[in-house]
């Protein structure tokens, strides 16, 4: 006899009765409990599949491996944590390597010492993983920080498109009007960046553009609490999108994110494939971060 075991909650027992001849099927209640069709076997008392119930209930090996381009860095780590907190399998590529945090979720995390800017250190890496999150960016001068910004992210985008990887998000940065000048070759990096994002990963490429982000920054054995700032700032800016386009000042009037949502909404783009690719700016970062 083919005995089927489905998970299904609510079928009507007049569907089961359209069962064809000879098919089982056990049913989990509500409850979580299994009930039979099968006429030979009590309704509920079976232990066999009781245990078989309890089998299916074992959550199954993380399927899906992200890569944290700057997983030691500071939105990174908070990355790396999240996608640690939702089950998945979780490797990261920067400079230095391992974090120099001494946490305990650090332990989890498969380190890889690797410079995006050589792409030959860390190809392979890229082997069996489902989705990526670059949080590699910085600052310093111009030819500097378009490198950073753009050239060590365009080539970790072409890396992963050519593996055939299909969801990518990166960390960009939202426009701050007149900033914008004085930081070209970041703000310039940044777009070129989110350019080949797009046209490699039409349907999976999501660019997130956050003002400040705020949080505990950990330097060494320092903590840095920028909530201090962020928090207020983000409680009196969430409600003022109005003004931001207001020019020349407007820009500099986006709101503060904390750096959990961030990391919360990052992990969910790249894992749930219907998650809307395009640019998401501060505002539908915390949109998405409430739901
Ligand atoms: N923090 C903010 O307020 C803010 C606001 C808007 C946007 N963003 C963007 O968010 C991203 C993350 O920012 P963050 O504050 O977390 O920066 P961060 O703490 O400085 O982290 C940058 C990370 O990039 C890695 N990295 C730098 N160059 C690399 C290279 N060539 N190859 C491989 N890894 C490299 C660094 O590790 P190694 O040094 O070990 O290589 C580090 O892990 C950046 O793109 C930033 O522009 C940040």
């Amino acid at each position: 006899m083919c005995s089927v075991v489905l998970r299904l909650v609510g079928l009507s027992s007049r569907r089961l009765r359209l069962l064809p001849d000879g098919i089982q099927v056990s049913l989990a209640s509500k409850s979580g409990r299994f009930l039979s069709t099968d006429s030979s076997s009590t309704i509920e008392n079976d232990s066999s599949k009781v245990e078989e119930a309890e089998t299916m209930n074992t959550p199954p090996p993380p399927s899906e491996k992200i890569l944290v381009l700057g997983g030691n860095g500071f939105v990174g780590s908070h990355v790396c944590q999240e996608a640690l907190a939702n089950g998945l399998s979780v490797c990261s590529i920067s400079r230095s390597g391992r974090s120099s945090l001494k946490e305990s979720w650090a332990n989890n995390i498969i380190w890889h010492e690797g410079d995006l800017l050589l792409p030959e250190s860390w190809k392979d890496v890229l082997n069996g993983v489902t989705s990526v999150i670059s949080c590699v960016g910085g600052f310093g001068s111009n030819s500097h920080m378009y490198k950073i910004n753009g050239t060590a992210n365009i080539n970790a985008v072409k890396a992963a498109s050519e593996k055939g990887i299909k969801r990518f998000v990166y960390i960009s940065a939202s426009d701050f009007g007149f900033v914008n000048y004085m930081l070209k070759g970041y703000y310039e990096g940044k777009r070129a960046t989110e350019k080949e994002l797009f046209s490699n990963f039409p349907y999976g490429g999501v660019a997130f553009r956050p003002g400040f982000i705020h949080g505990t920054r950990k330097v060494g054995n320092m903590n840095i609490p920028l909530s201090l700032i962020g928090s207020p700032l983000e409680m009196v800016l969430q409600h003022a999108k109005p003004l931001s386009r207001v020019p020349i000042v407007g820009p500099l009037l986006a709101p503060p994110v904390h750096v959990k949502s961030v990391a919360k909404v990052a992990v969910r783009a790249a894992t749930d494939q219907v998650f809307p690719p395009g640019i998401i700016d501060v505002y539908g970062i915390k949109r998405f971060s409430n739901n």
